[in-house]
């Protein structure tokens, strides 16, 4: 059984589709042990209720430093001994330390085509108001494992979705969303669960 940490901020429609995908067999061999939010009032909270899964917030607010909210980030983790982080919609930069501690083993979903509209500032619906600037005709989503640069590490899955002309922001997010964000995030967890996804050199081979 993989045993899953998912780390959320704000909704949870990743995670939703995730807890959907294990429900109904999609994803096999795995356990959801836990969903930390870094914000209380995240509705992924409630949906990992509903769902009997673990919750928990873990806020940088409670605490005076940010190392002690990165300690405390790393202990909560460690108690469910997790062989894979999801971050799912997850705004919070994660810890050098926690990066370390499990090397290709923390996966993120970036709602673009990695290596465009990434890197530092570009999160949320920022991203879209970027491809719709620049008028671009196709984006996505892309799954990466986490490292210690900001979308920089190995790409395991990546969908395309179409722009449409007079997309506004919102319009294009749910496209991505539903198309591709749901879509992949999912496979890409069952895959490693089924021991299909390796990295080598760098780059992701999907057996
Ligand atoms: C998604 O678009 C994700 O790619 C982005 O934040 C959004 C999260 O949505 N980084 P949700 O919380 O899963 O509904």
């Amino acid at each position: 059984m993989l045993r899953v940490a998912v780390l959320v901020s704000g909704g949870g429609t990743n995670l939703q589709a995730i807890i959907d995908a294990v429900q109904s067999g999609k994803i096999t061999n795995t356990s959801i042990e836990v969903v930390i939010s870094n914000n209380k009032n995240a509705y992924a909270l409630e949906r990992a209720k509903k769902n009997n899964i673990q919750n928990v917030c873990i806020s940088p607010k409670d605490f005076e430093t940010r190392t002690e909210f990165n300690e405390a980030l790393l202990s909560e983790l460690d108690k469910y001994n997790p062989d894979l982080i999801v971050l799912a919609g997850c705004m919070v930069v994660l810890p050098e330390s926690l990066i370390k501690k499990y090397p290709n083993r923390i996966i993120n979903i970036h709602p673009a085509l990695i290596p465009s509209f990434c890197g530092t500032g570009y999160y949320g619906l920022h991203v879209h108001e970027k491809v719709l600037e620049r008028g671009v005709k196709l984006t996505g989503a892309t799954v990466h494992f986490v490292d210690e640069g900001t979308d920089t590490g190995p790409i395991i899955m990546q969908k395309a979705v179409e722009v449409k002309y007079g997309d506004t922001p919102e319009e294009l997010q749910k496209r991505v969303m539903e198309q591709a964000e749901w879509v992949i995030m999912p496979e890409v967890i069952n895959l490693i669960a089924n021991g299909r996804v390796e990295v080598i050199d760098g780059i992701v081979k999907i057996s």
